[in-house]
């Protein structure tokens, strides 16, 4: 059987990869930082999901993550960086500890996961998978530091496709438009007028609406499984053509 490990998996984009995961009958290793949230995800998922209680910017969560696969499923075939934060705030009003600890959780725990999966997925030739954004190849108002993190999230999976392609390894970037998660909750209501901002956010995707988790979900598992053999080193963007303006 498979086994996927999915960051950031108790709520969003990253449950909905669990789900997605779980669905089309992987074994998944779920980890985020928050532990209820994270067991509402598990359940109802079947037999075959194990959690990890951790926070992904410190090394040990993701190696002990990478041994619980292992152990508990006995192979590692997908690893999917998801767990990431948001910092609406202009560049003025940003501390230099906000900034280390955005590129920590967003960029540094995908250097620690990479490395902690490395060897499990060259055994399988497998597949790492970053969840970016449309804007780490687009920018955006208000965010800049956090639009600095996917754009360095981006070049992080192009590179490590070119450093693994040797070893059969596929490393891909998802990016995402807006999708409806608690994030873009939290993102939303920090602007002056939450629900104007949200008609904004709508309106501007060429599709007239926001994305759900699925439809990102459904990008992630394309990309881990064989049908994507020959695709790695690829940005993807999800976002109902926002980045094709
Ligand atoms: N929602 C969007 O519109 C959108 C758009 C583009 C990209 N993304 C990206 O998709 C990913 C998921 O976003 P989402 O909207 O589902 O967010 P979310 O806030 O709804 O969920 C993120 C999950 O990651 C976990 N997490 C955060 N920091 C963590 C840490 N240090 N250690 C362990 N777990 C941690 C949270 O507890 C949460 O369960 C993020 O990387 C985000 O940047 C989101």
């Amino acid at each position: 059987m498979s086994t996927a490990i999915v960051t950031g998996a108790a709520k969003g984009i990253g449950r909905g990869i669990a789900a997605a995961f779980a669905t089309a009958g992987w074994s998944v290793v779920l980890v985020d930082r928050d532990a209820a949230p994270l067991a509402e995800t598990a359940k109802g998922l079947g037999a075959n999901v194990a959690t990890l209680t951790g926070d992904v910017a410190e090394r040990k969560t993701n190696d002990a993550a990478v041994r619980l696969a292992t152990e508990k499923f006995g192979r590692i075939d997908a690893v999917v960086g998801n767990a990431g934060v948001t910092l609406p705030k202009l560049i003025d009003e940003t501390s230099g500890d906000e900034f280390d600890r955005l590129f920590a959780i967003n960029v540094k725990a995908l250097m620690y996961l990479a490395q902690a999966a490395h060897r499990a997925l060259a055994q399988t030739r497998g597949s790492l998978t970053v969840i970016a954004s449309k804007t780490g190849l687009v920018a955006q108002r208000n965010s800049p530091i956090y639009v600095a993190t996917k754009g360095a999230a981006v070049q992080l999976a192009r590179a490590l496709a070119l450093d693994w392609a040797t070893e059969g390894i596929r490393v891909n970037a998802v990016c995402p438009g807006i999708v409806d998660t608690p994030m873009l909750k939290e993102f939303i209501d920090a602007m002056p007028d939450p629900a104007a901002s949200r008609r904004e956010h709508e309106a501007a995707q060429p599709l007239g609406r926001l994305a759900t988790p699925a439809e990102c979900a459904a990008a992630v598992l394309f990309l881990s499984s064989p049908a994507a053999s020959f695709i790695t080193g690829v940005a993807l963007p999800v976002d109902g053509g926002f980045t094709a303006e």
